[in-house]
């Protein structure tokens, strides 16, 4: 498997139109009035349809209901799509804990620049802010939620970042090193939050931690702990890499661990 979605060619032709009348600025105007007449989902109204051809590209075609949540980090308002309809679209106690671990100590962890990719990336919320805070991120997640991570990514960084994000596929324990060669792919920051719950991949998802930390990697792992199998998880995530925690968020339950490969 390897789906790319070049954020920089699709932005190229979102930017076409962009300050124009009705370009996608307008558009996303528009949306939040029609949002807030609860019209249902983007696509409804005649009157945005032009522009919305574009901009349908990056909303999930599958998804019947839609919400958006605010937040705000990093200086900066930033708005989700969100759908109840997948685990992948909707944000996790986890990544509100991450973002603000990564506003607080932004200097302190040298995020300027920085080489980032997150895994289980949802519907973006991590990657959004890491990148406002001047990272290159590239987002990564299952094939089926990366139309709705893109939409949420282009729409809170295009001509505010340093660097748009990028989005790939990538499926725990998959063809890691055939679409994620040690040779070429190094990060500073593998970032997840709530990737672990009660699934099957759990073995998976700890051999592409491992591949994907290289020496000099740092991981930053947030995870509400809510079944025995997540400590599981923790005793095997600790026994690859030596394992700090960072910060407890007592109201949500998460705990954040630094890991660095042993
Ligand atoms: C609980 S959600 C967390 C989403 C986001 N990180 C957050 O905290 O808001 C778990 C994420 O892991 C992704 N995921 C689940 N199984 C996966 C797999 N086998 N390979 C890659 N991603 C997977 C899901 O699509 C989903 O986006």
């Amino acid at each position: 498997m390897d789906v790319c979605l070049s954020s920089v060619q699709q932005a190229g032709r979102l930017e076409e139109g962009l300050d124009a009348p009705g370009g996608w600025l307008e558009v996303e105007k528009k949306e939040v009035v029609q949002k807030d007449s609860a019209e249902g989902p983007p696509g409804d109204s005649n009157e945005i349809e032009p522009s919305l051809q574009s901009l349908q590209k990056f909303v999930p075609t599958d998804y019947a209901s839609y919400t958006q949540e605010y937040y705000r980090f990093a200086g900066r308002k930033i708005v989700i799509q969100e759908s109840i309809e997948s685990y992948g679209a909707v944000v996790w106690p986890g990544a509100t804990a991450l973002c603000q671990y990564l506003e607080e100590h932004a200097e302190e962890l040298n995020l300027q620049d920085a080489k980032i990719l997150e895994i289980g990336a949802g519907p973006g919320l991590v990657s959004i802010v890491a990148s406002i805070l001047g990272a290159q991120v590239t987002a990564t997640d299952l094939p089926d939620v990366l139309g709705n991570l893109q939409h949420n990514l282009l729409k809170n960084t295009l001509k505010c970042t340093a660097h748009l994000p990028e989005v790939r596929a990538l499926a725990w324990g998959e063809d890691l090193e055939q679409n994620f060669p040690k040779s070429t792919f190094y990060y500073d920051y593998v970032l997840a939050s709530d990737v672990v719950y009660h699934h099957y991949f759990l073995d998976k998802l700890l051999a592409t931690m491992v591949h994907l930390s290289q020496p000099g990697t740092l991981l930053l792992w947030a995870n509400k702990f809510r079944f025995s199998t997540d400590y599981e998880f923790l005793d095997k995530f600790k026994q690859v890499f030596d394992t700090t925690l960072l910060a407890e968020y007592s109201e949500s339950s998460v705990k954040l661990f630094k890991g660095i490969r042993k």
